[in-house]
């Protein structure tokens, strides 16, 4: 098993990877949570992966899909939790991907005004990043993930042998996130795709890595935790466009953020940040990960503008995060006209030889 520490004081918690690493779950609540008597497994249908937290558990089961993360759906966790008798001295078991961490982190952090909790991430993208960091949350109609709290986790085990049933998409999507960690070394040095050389365990381990060093160094995203949603905020724009009627493209969040790598990169270039050679390194690192690299069709970047600007990240002006030299990191008011050209640009250079 790797054994990667997200180092915040007395808050500090193990993320532990590799096939099977779900069977330490008995040890790390006993270790972690000595008080608990009695475990809440928050999980999903479709999730084979069986726990056993080692102490006495009652199982919660939510509905698959963004949906689930609302405030209906904490609700209904808070209530059959108190039902079971679930007291502030136990410990909820999320057991399942980016939408039951979020969603059963939410409800322990407002469980008896905080419970601890273990997430057992099952997806690819959940090993990766949204089970580590302690950012949960649910949607509201009005935007996603806008009610939520910091909240970290006690524990992350991130079996890798469960993602053997994982659908193709969300291996796919997973990716997305992985391929954003291949920008994110240290400033000057290049781009690099070496991690899927790594046999499995060892590529969540990088990546879990570089999340946890991340947060460690900005639990709160005062600044340098920002740097995560590199990609995002076109990939933000993309998918709630998608959402709409009569567009009707079918991205899941991980491509999204690999077009949204590759449109932060042109980006990056029209702001005479970085240079030709490496904006071509971006879309080759991309496309090693097997993800798309184009703007799907029917983009008109005057729409696809007007969603960027409803990203909640984007505070005045549109801010995005891009590579530059001295790294990937936050700019802010970044010109619509410019955003609105590289879109363009992209639009026609789509099917063409790039
Ligand atoms: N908190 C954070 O820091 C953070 C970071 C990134 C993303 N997120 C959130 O994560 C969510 C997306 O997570 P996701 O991509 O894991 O999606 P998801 O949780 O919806 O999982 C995708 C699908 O895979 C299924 N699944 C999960 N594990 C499986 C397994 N081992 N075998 C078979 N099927 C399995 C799920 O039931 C679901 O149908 C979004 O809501 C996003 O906002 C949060
Ligand atoms: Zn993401």
């Amino acid at each position: 098993m790797r054994r990667i520490e997200v180092e915040l004081g007395e808050r500090r918690y193990p993320v532990v990877v590799g096939d099977g690493a779900r069977r330490e779950l008995p040890t790390v609540v006993a270790a972690a949570v000595p008080s608990a008597s009695r475990a809440a497994v928050v999980t999903q249908e479709g999730i084979s992966a069986i726990v056993d937290p080692g102490v006495p558990s009652e199982r919660f089961v939510v509905p698959d899909g963004e949906l689930a993360k609302s405030l209906s759906g904490a609700e209904a966790l808070c209530r059959g939790f108190a039902r079971t008798g679930l007291s502030r001295t136990d410990v909820v078991i999320a057991v399942g991907g980016g939408v039951v961490t979020d969603l059963a982190g939410f409800a322990a952090s407002i469980y008896h005004r905080g419970t601890a909790y273990v997430n057992v991430a099952t997806s690819l993208l959940a090993q990766v990043d949204a089970a580590i960091g302690g950012k949960t949350g649910v949607n509201l109609p009005e935007g996603k993930n806008l009610v939520g709290a910091f909240w970290q986790p006690s524990a992350v085990l991130c079996d890798t042998g469960v993602l053997a049933t994982l659908p193709p998409r969300e291996w796919a999507s997973g990716r997305g996130e992985m391929a954003k960690y291949a920008f994110l070394g240290p400033p000057g040095s290049p781009p690099d795709a070496s991690i899927l050389g790594l046999d499995l365990a060892d590529q969540v381990a990088a990546c879990a890595r570089i999340k946890a060093e991340v947060v460690s160094a900005d639990e709160r995203e005062g600044g340098r935790r920002m740097v995560l949603n590199y990609g995002h905020t076109l990939a933000h724009a993309l998918e709630a466009e998608g959402f709409e009627p009569g567009r009707g493209w079918d991205l899941r969040h991980g491509e999204a953020v690999a077009i949204g790598l590759v449109f932060a990169a042109e980006l990056a270039h029209r702001l005479g940040r970085i240079d030709g050679d490496r904006v071509a390194l971006h879309r080759r690192v991309v496309g090693a990960f097997d993800l798309p690299t184009e703007l799907p069709g029917g983009i008109d970047p005057e729409r696809t503008l007007a969603f960027m600007g409803r990203d909640k990240k984007a505070h005045h002006d549109l801010t995005f995060v891009l590579d530059g030299p001295d790294g990937v990191e936050v700019v802010r008011d970044v010109g619509e006209d410019v955003v609105l050209a590289t879109l363009a640009d992209m639009v026609t250079a789509e099917g063409g030889e790039r």
